[in-house]
């Protein structure tokens, strides 16, 4: 990549061109938003179907859009299935890297064996399409098996991210009505063993739809297992009936896929409900020509499969494009702040995709390590979650990319199933900026009465139209979908509310800003300020609370919380610790607030809400803006 004069451009360079699968972005754009449909048919076309769709898109019910309908396919015919036909049957799927140097690899005939066993044992244990498994796991390669044995069967998987802790996992668990947990007893990290198990065991006890409880065996942990509900899956795969040969159900496009749940605006989080059909398709050609995916390959994604990013970019998208994927389980920087520039280097890692706060994290420690190594390797470098601040943008390129990769800086949502906003590796890149919409969508900010607002003004990001990738529903609450995320303009078209505020420049580069609404974004982790408070306010001593994020230099927003302690309660220092550690015990570690500071009252709307942003002002020194509504 050579620097502009216009000293925050990049461009891309003639071997970055040369080399990429979509050579030019603007015709193809105008053309995919023009005819969107015939776009999205002809990436679907690339897929094995069982048959093929009767209608590309189907508007009839609005915003309820249906994608390929009438279409049978299983997203592990493309995942699995297909490359057991090809050249890449012997290639590696997964590698995987345990914290203590543990290496385990499987080619795609291998994948195919375990997630058969899997499935074999999910269906022995009464699983049938349709039913909701939920999935508590470490970041181990039987995870990835467990999803696609899920949807190897047309069952739906619901994953909650193994850095969750009870409460998180027992509402999701709830809301799902699952009967069959996969966990294992722990996972590691940062060279210590975390109990997975006893987590699970709690949240088992709060949420009793469980009847089996399948755990897998990754550490040398003692754990409770409840006869008769909690079962070994290597007891399981020792039996007949897990044997390595299973047919992969033939689903409808339109059939659930997995839910996911997602932290939002009100209350509890939401199910977001992924299809078979449309999820496929755009997960697959967003990877592939985003990150101009080539058969070689070597991928490494190092987010979680818990959260959307692993769904979509480590598990679904990579393996239906056939490439190899890298799984690490541990901490970036153990045991010693090279780990990730060394797994690089041993692996030959072609593609890295992260998020800013992990760039800032390992920035930290400077350019000696990464230097340590040979990162020649790398060809395309991404980021996800947040926007990235220029100096990591920079750092990224310069000290980790060698000035050779482009930034594929991806801007999307639990909800969009896949990219929205990124730019192509021939993209000019401005540093902050996600760049511009992928093929088929069309983006713009707007004010308060939906007017598109004018170059450079912050707005309402809005999407003016469906894409495959979407969310269908929140899951046992269509209308809780429609009024959160869509609504119609003057002409009557749907258009999709993001949550988020961005800017839009002269270039037509789109600068996202960050949520409108009351989800925090820590560390890239997106959680409710209504989870938070409702976890502390389950504490006995506390009356009401409230959860803002102030910005922090690694994590972008840390979390700082208001309590109201009940009468008669003294504060303290040793109370504000351990309501501190109550929140990390029932969300989760990533969820422990940064500061508890006891107040008397918080300020309200007069209809009784609070007014987090009052608060938020108030500690950054800033203007309170319009009190109108503030209580008395
Ligand atoms: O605020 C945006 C931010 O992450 C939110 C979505 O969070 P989640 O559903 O957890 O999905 C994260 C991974 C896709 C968005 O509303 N966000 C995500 N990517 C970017 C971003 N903000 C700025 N730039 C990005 N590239």
């Amino acid at each position: 990549m050579t620097e502009s004069k216009q000293a925050d451009i990049f461009y891309p360079s003639e071997e970055v061109i040369n080399q990429a699968n979509v050579p030019e972005y603007e015709a193809l754009y105008q053309h995919s938003v023009e005819n969107r449909e015939e776009f999205w048919a002809e990436q679907a076309d690339t897929l094995g179907w069982y048959k093929k769709w009767d209608s590309v898109l189907d508007e009839s019910n609005a915003p309820f859009y249906k994608w390929f309908d009438g279409g049978e396919i299983n997203i592990v015919h493309n995942a699995i299935d297909r490359h057991l036909e090809n050249a890449n049957r012997n290639k590696m799927a997964i590698i995987w890297e345990g914290e203590n140097g543990q290496v385990r690899n499987f080619s795609y005939n291998g994948l195919n064996r375990e997630v058969c066993q899997f499935a074999n044992v999910l269906k022995s244990m009464g699983v049938e399409k349709g039913d909701i498994v939920t999935i508590y796991m470490p970041q181990i390669p039987e995870l990835v098996f467990a999803m696609l044995a899920c949807a190897k069967i047309g069952a739906i998987h619901s994953v909650v991210y193994g850095g969750f802790s009870t409460e998180a996992l027992a509402s999701r668990i709830d809301d799902a009505q699952s009967r069959v947990l996969i966990t294992a007893d722990g996972g590691w990290r940062r060279g210590k063993q975390i109990d997975l198990k006893s987590i699970a065991n709690d949240a088992m006890m709060r949420s009793p739809s469980i009847e089996v409880c399948i755990c897998v065996k990754n550490n040398e942990l003692d754990v409770e297992m409840e006869p008769a509900r909690d079962f070994w899956l290597h007891d399981l795969k020792a039996l007949p009936i897990a044997s390595s040969k299973c047919d992969t159900e033939q689903t409808d496009a339109e059939d659930p896929l997995f839910i996911l749940y997602t932290s939002g605006t009100t209350g509890k989080p939401k199910g977001m409900v992924h299809t078979h059909g449309g999820y496929s398709v755009y997960t697959s050609t967003t990877h592939r020509m985003a990150f101009d995916i080539k058969p070689q390959d070597r991928w490494w994604c190092a987010a979680d499969p818990g959260w959307i990013t692993g769904h979509s970019y480590i598990v679904y998208g990579p393996l239906i494009n056939g490439a190899t994927i890298m799984l690490y389980e541990g901490a970036p920087n153990y045991p010693y702040p090279n780990r990730w520039w060394q797994i690089i280097e041993n692996y030959g890692i072609n593609i890295l995709y992260t998020s800013p706060t992990a760039i800032r994290g390992l920035m930290r420690f400077g350019d000696r390590w990464p230097q340590k190594h040979d990162l020649s390797s790398l060809r395309l470098l991404g980021s996800v979650g947040e926007p990235i601040n220029p100096e990591a943008w920079r750092w990224y390129h310069h000290v980790i990319g060698q000035d050779k990769c482009p930034i594929i800086d991806t801007w999307w949502q639990t909800e969009t199933g896949g990219f929205m906003i990124c730019p192509l590796p021939v993209t000019p890149l401005k540093p902050g900026s996600a760049t511009k919409p992928f093929f088929g969508n069309v983006m713009t900010i707007v004010d308060d009465d939906g007017n598109e607002v004018p170059a450079n003004e912050e707005g309402k990001l809005i999407v003016n139209n469906p894409w495959p990738g979407m969310a269908r529903t929140v899951f046992k609450d269509p209308e809780r979908y429609k009024e959160l995320y869509w609504s119609q303009d003057d002409n009557g078209n749907w258009r999709y509310l993001a949550g988020d505020s961005a800017k839009k420049d002269e270039d037509g580069y789109i600068w996202v800003i960050g949520r409108m609404d009351e989800v925090l974004k820590v560390s890239g982790y997106r959680l409710g300020t209504a989870e938070i408070e409702s976890a502390l306010v389950s504490h006995p001593q506390v009356s009401e609370a409230a959860a803002v994020g102030l910005p922090h230099e690694l994590k972008g927003n840390a979390i700082h919380t208001y309590v109201i302690l009940k009468q008669g309660v003294a504060p303290s220092k040793e109370l504000s610790m351990e309501l501190r550690a109550h929140v990390g015990n029932e969300m989760g570690k990533i969820a422990t607030p940064e500061a508890v500071e006891f107040v008397d009252a918080l300020p309200k709307t007069r209809s009784g809400k609070i007014m987090r942003r009052v608060l938020k002002a108030r500690a950054l020194g800033q203007d309170e803006g319009d009190l109108s509504t503030l209580e008395e």
